[in-house]
């Protein structure tokens, strides 16, 4: 999933060039604005908000201090009369101690004119569905993304009418998506995904028409899903992927071929054929329906898909023939696990100058290596070609490709002297077993997370790997740990 684009907050002062003309009368006013503190209920709302918080290893609220201007704390928003508009705390992935413990305290409702409260990625703020939102009467945008909080999404939802946007991602709410979700018929953004919900998509979310993001991917929801989306006449994202949905892909999603970019539906249980309306979305970058039982052909209209960059048809009975494609540039394709019989890796895929991940795993490809000449290999940083019949040498290409993290290519007829591949410092993943390949194990591999050279022709002493045994058995005369020891000559 993209991130979502938040909207632009209302900035501070505006009154600086009003000043600099009739800087005589407004001096006063000025002096006022710039120092006075905050309001004191916003004041007070805050503090205890801070003390909801009872672990903030990063110091992202160290700039809250009593007996300071509240409205020049990090990550707060105040209007031009110094009343909080706007609370916004971000954890950065990836960051160790980048996260934030406690509950939302009740205290947050006397922000009175809060618009906009955006806590995201704090990891581990906890407790039930926010009830403050409901005491907050100028609420607008609600982000409150990859925390802990858990329990049902309330049936009261229903009651806050004036949200534009409502963004509960990455937690752990239970439960179904309440129906009374339909009456929040200002929203553009709604986001549930990465949440425990269950149950079907409620039918009244056909009332919000404004949405432009709906996603509701990586749930346990069910059923079909309704076939409601001629309502949607602004749709740019639609995420429902990772669920349980089954019947066919819901033939009103046709009607949102002007405006869809985005599309994921992958991982549930859809059936039937992928729909020839497909081509006709001109503006789509993302299509994601792997891991479904898919079955029949891909649809010749995608070769009118010119804009996609992000296809994803892997682990589906998709069957043969493949249609040509007339991608600008494509940087993320994967047909795995299909019924293909492509022979070739296609043109249109090695004359792409934006690669970083190709996938063509048990897609029928008989070639030499040597013959795979893409124009860009710099931006390589996965490939998985496994389960094909490819023959020679792949150590050229690898030589030049600068980040690549997985190379997988078990299960084909390459035949190299593994001492000879150059293994990329990026490189976590290399699985070769079951090919032809010889010589011995270079030291470089000890770097390698998952390694698997197991089923080749290789000989000689395994350097120091933290690899099981199963990476290496089947070989000729490996030996060494985890193998059977080397015989002292
Ligand atoms: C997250 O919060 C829980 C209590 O809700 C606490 O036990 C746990 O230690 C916190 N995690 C971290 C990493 O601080
Ligand atoms: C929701 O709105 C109804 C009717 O306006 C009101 O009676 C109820 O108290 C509200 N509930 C919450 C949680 O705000
Ligand atoms: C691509 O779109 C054009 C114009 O919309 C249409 O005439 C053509 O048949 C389409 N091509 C395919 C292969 O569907
Ligand atoms: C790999 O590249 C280096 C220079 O970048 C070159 O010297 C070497 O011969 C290349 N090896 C292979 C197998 O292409
Ligand atoms: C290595 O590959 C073989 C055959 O493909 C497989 O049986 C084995 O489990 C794999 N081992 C590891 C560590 O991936």
């Amino acid at each position: 999933m993209r991130t979502l684009s938040l909207s632009p907050r209302s900035p501070r002062c505006h009154i600086f060039p009003l000043l600099l003309i009739i800087l005589t009368t407004l001096t006063p006013l000025c002096m006022k604005v710039t120092s006075a503190a905050c309001h004191v209920d916003d004041d007070s709302g805050l503090l205890g908000f801070k003390s909801g918080i009872t672990a903030d290893p990063s110091g992202m609220l160290a700039s809250w201090k009593r007996s300071t201007d509240c409205c020049a704390w990090a990550g707060i928003i105040c209007r031009v009369d110094n009343r909080v508009t706007s609370l916004s705390l971000y954890g950065q992935p990836d960051t160790p101690n980048s996260f934030v413990t406690g509950t939302i305290s009740p205290a947050l409702s006397r922000l009175t004119y809060l618009d906009g409260l955006y806590l995201q990625n704090l990891q581990n703020i906890s407790g039930p569905f926010p009830d403050i939102l409901f005491g907050l009467p100028n609420i607008l945008y609600v982000y409150i993304d990859n925390n802990k909080l858990s329990g049902p999404i309330p049936e009261t939802i229903g009651n806050l009418t004036r949200l534009g946007a409502l963004s509960l991602s990455g937690n752990r709410f239970t439960g179904s998506i309440p129906s009374s979700i339909s009456k929040l018929t200002q929203l553009t953004q709604l986001n549930l995904g990465g949440n425990l919900l269950t149950g079907s998509v409620p039918t009244g979310i056909q009332n919000l028409k404004s949405l432009t993001l709906l996603a509701l991917d990586r749930n346990q929801l069910s059923g079909a899903v309704p076939n409601f989306f001629g309502t949607f006449s602004n749709l740019r994202t639609l995420a429902l992927s990772h669920n349980k949905f089954t019947g066919e892909i819901p033939n009103s999603i046709s009607t949102l071929y002007p405006t869809l970019s985005y599309l994921e539906l992958g991982n549930n249980l859809f059936t039937g054929k992928i729909p020839d309306f497909l081509g006709k979305f001109k503006k789509l970058d993302t299509l994601d329906l792997s891991h479904n039982k898919l079955s029949g052909t891909v649809p010749t209209t995608f070769a009118n898909l010119t804009k996609i960059f992000n296809l994803d048809l892997s682990h589906n009975k998709l069957v043969d023939p493949f249609p040509q494609l007339y991608v600008k540039g494509i940087e993320s394709l994967d047909l795995s696990y299909n019924n293909f019989h492509l022979k070739t890796i296609p043109q249109w895929v090695t004359t792409s100058p934006i690669i970083f991940s190709l996938k063509l795993a048990k897609c029928g490809i008989k070639m030499k290596f040597e013959d795979f000449k893409p124009s860009e290999t710099y931006f390589y940083d996965f490939i998985d070609l496994s389960e094909n019949e490819i023959s020679g040498d792949p150590t050229a290409l690898l030589n030049k490709t600068e980040y690549l993290v997985s190379f997988r290519a078990s299960g084909n007829k390459l035949k190299f002297d593994l001492g000879k591949l150059r293994i990329a410092s990026t490189l976590k993943e290399l699985d070769l077993s079951r090919n032809l390949v010889f010589g011995k194990v270079p030291a470089a591999v000890a770097k390698v997370e998952k390694l698997n050279v197991s089923y080749n022709h290789l000989c000689g002493a395994i350097p120091t790997t933290k690899s099981p045994a199963s990476a290496f058995v089947g070989n000729d005369c490996l030996c060494g740990a985890p193998l059977k020891p080397c015989k002292v000559a």
